[in-house]
């Protein structure tokens, strides 16, 4: 039997960060379905047709620094806007959550969309000024000059097209807990969501 774990929100909700956690005290695989998308993105920064760089992408070949950045963020949200992109990554993802030993997912559309049946599922979000602050300070970190305000303006664009596309818009399921992380360090929003998995798996 799988166990799937849907965990969707905004950029820089921590929805990275708790989906490793999960995996890694369940024992279950994790996917960062963005990072589908972030691959079609660069793809298309370096002059590839949107749909044909979906059906393409080998999801085995993923992890790449070249990835995390910025630009690569908005061209992934601008290439997520297209249904047809959208759905050559589907099969991709609805497989790994039938992964046998169990499977955390987390990106926009994962309780709606992708898994609506997910045993668990977990909307993660934070204010748009703490989601910036994070991500600035991991890019200030690896050498990056952004200020502040470009990556708040930044992360509110992404997050507006994301919400108001009409194909798999962000959003909360029905029947997703809401994980508000605005006040909450790392640990304990990752002790919220063991025990929200714990009680599901009981
Ligand atoms: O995956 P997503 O874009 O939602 O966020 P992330 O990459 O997991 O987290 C963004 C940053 O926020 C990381 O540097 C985390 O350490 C930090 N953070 C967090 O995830 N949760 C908190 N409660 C506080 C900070
Ligand atoms: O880490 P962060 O939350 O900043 O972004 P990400 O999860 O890597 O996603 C990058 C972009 O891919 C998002 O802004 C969305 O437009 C898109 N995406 C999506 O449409 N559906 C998903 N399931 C995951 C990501």
């Amino acid at each position: 039997m799988s166990f799937t774990v849907a965990i969707d929100g905004p950029a820089a909700a921590g929805k990275g960060t708790i989906s490793k956690a999960v995996a890694a005290h369940f024992g279950f695989a994790h996917l960062d379905t963005g990072l589908l998308y972030r691959a079609v993105g660069a793809r298309v920064l370096a002059g590839a047709d949107p749909v044909a760089a979906a059906r393409a992408l080998d999801p085995r070949d993923l992890e790449s620094d070249a990835l995390r950045g910025p630009d690569v963020a908005q061209a992934a949200s601008r290439v997520a806007t297209d249904p047809a992109v959208r759905d050559a990554l589907t099969a991709f993802q609805r497989g790994f959550a039938l992964r046998s030993e169990g499977a955390v997912l987390d990106g926009r559309d994962i309780g709606t969309v992708i898994c609506p049946a997910a045993q668990v599922k977990l909307f993660v979000t934070a204010s748009a000024a703490c989601r910036a602050e994070r991500r600035w300070k991991e890019l200030q970190a690896n050498g990056s000059d952004m200020t502040l305000d470009d990556v708040l303006a930044d992360v509110q664009a992404r997050d507006a097209r994301d919400a108001g596309r009409a194909t798999a818009p962000l959003a909360a399921a029905a029947d997703a807990v809401l994980l508000d992380t605005s006040e909450m360090t790392v640990d304990q929003a990752v002790a919220e969501a063991i025990a929200i998995v714990a009680a599901a798996r009981a």
